[in-house]
């Protein structure tokens, strides 16, 4: 049971709670009407300290379809964080309105740190380059719905492996599955951090290399995972501009792909996929989004006791 639980790493759920929560969200996408008004006259606060499109408006219409309702702030500009307000003192206060909080944050562990003083569930909607467990959630939701498992499977991280977050999380969710191997593609600057490969990959002996170029790899893989590079997280503008174009998938690189290869994006694209590859009926990001919604309506409900 997941009511009245936290989400901020991949980790906190076991393989079961997370089984279940698919299997919720695979019985909402056939069936609208499915938990329809399950969570009426429960609140979701979504406090926003960082840009977002996809996760704040998928919790958002997650709670409205689930027929409960929603406040927050989409940029910290307009909340007391502008006066100089601690995050615990927010949390604090926004857990006397809300049964439940979703917060993303630009500083590593403020999730944690917002879980340790809210008096109700918080789930991470991203804490700067460390985790973003829904995105995780969504990533494998997608996997398991076209690719039928999750295990036994090579995917393929490209991009900015260093700062982004949708890449530890995943990475490291899916080194609990069986037979997955994971390929990191990234020009040396942007390499996927220590703790993610000796720190995880490692020690539970998954099978990892990384590469520079997609086209040495591509054949090899299952799920192509396409990430944009992290210009926020970037020191100076011009490492930025050095970086932003080293991978542009085009239609012509996807050639050597497998015919059954997914290829996912968390979204923001920039350039990172010409838009001449939408069409592939391999890309699926779009799909994904979507997947992304009915998946928050699964957790929201069980956290919100809402499943019977
Ligand atoms: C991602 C994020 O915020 O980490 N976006 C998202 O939530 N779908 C990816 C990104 O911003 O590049």
């Amino acid at each position: 049971m997941l009511k009245g639980r936290n989400l901020i790493e991949p980790g906190d759920y076991s393989l079961e709670e997370m089984d279940g929560l698919f299997s919720v969200a695979e019985k909402i996408e056939d069936d609208k009407n499915y938990l329809r008004e399950s969570c009426r006259g429960k609140l979701l606060a979504t406090l926003f300290f960082e840009p977002s499109t996809r996760t704040r408006l998928s919790f958002e219409a997650a709670m409205l379809r689930l027929g409960g309702s929603c406040l927050g702030f989409a940029e910290p500009g307009s909340s007391s964080a502008a006066k100089g307000e601690s995050l615990s003192d927010t949390i604090r206060t926004v857990a006397c309105y809300a049964d439940a909080i979703v917060m993303r944050n630009p500083k590593e562990g403020a999730a944690l740190l917002a879980s340790r003083v809210s008096g109700v569930p918080v789930i991470n909607a991203g804490d700067g380059g460390h985790h973003h467990p829904t995105q995780t959630l969504t990533d494998l939701l997608t996997i398991r719905r076209l690719r039928g498992e999750l295990g036994n499977l090579t995917i393929g991280f490209c991009g900015d492996l260093k700062f982004g977050r949708t890449v530890h999380s995943l990475a490291k969710a899916l080194s609990r599955y069986p037979g997955v191997k994971e390929i990191f593609i990234s020009p040396p600057e942007l390499k996927v951090p220590g703790y993610i490969t000796q720190g995880v990959l490692e020690k539970e002996m998954i099978p990892y290399k990384e590469a520079e170029k997609l086209e040495d790899v591509i054949g090899d893989l299952d799920v192509l995972y396409m990430t944009r590079v992290q210009r926020e997280r970037f020191f100076n503008e011009e490492d930025y501009i050095r970086l932003k174009d080293f991978y542009v998938l085009t239609k012509d690189k996807m050639k050597n792909a497998k015919k059954e290869m997914v290829i996912l994006h968390p979204l923001p694209r920039v350039n990172e996929i010409a838009a001449e590859v939408d069409d592939d009926p391999r890309a699926v990001y779009f799909k994904q989004a979507r997947y992304g919604m009915y998946i928050r309506m699964a957790l929201l409900a069980s956290i919100l006791g809402a499943l019977c």
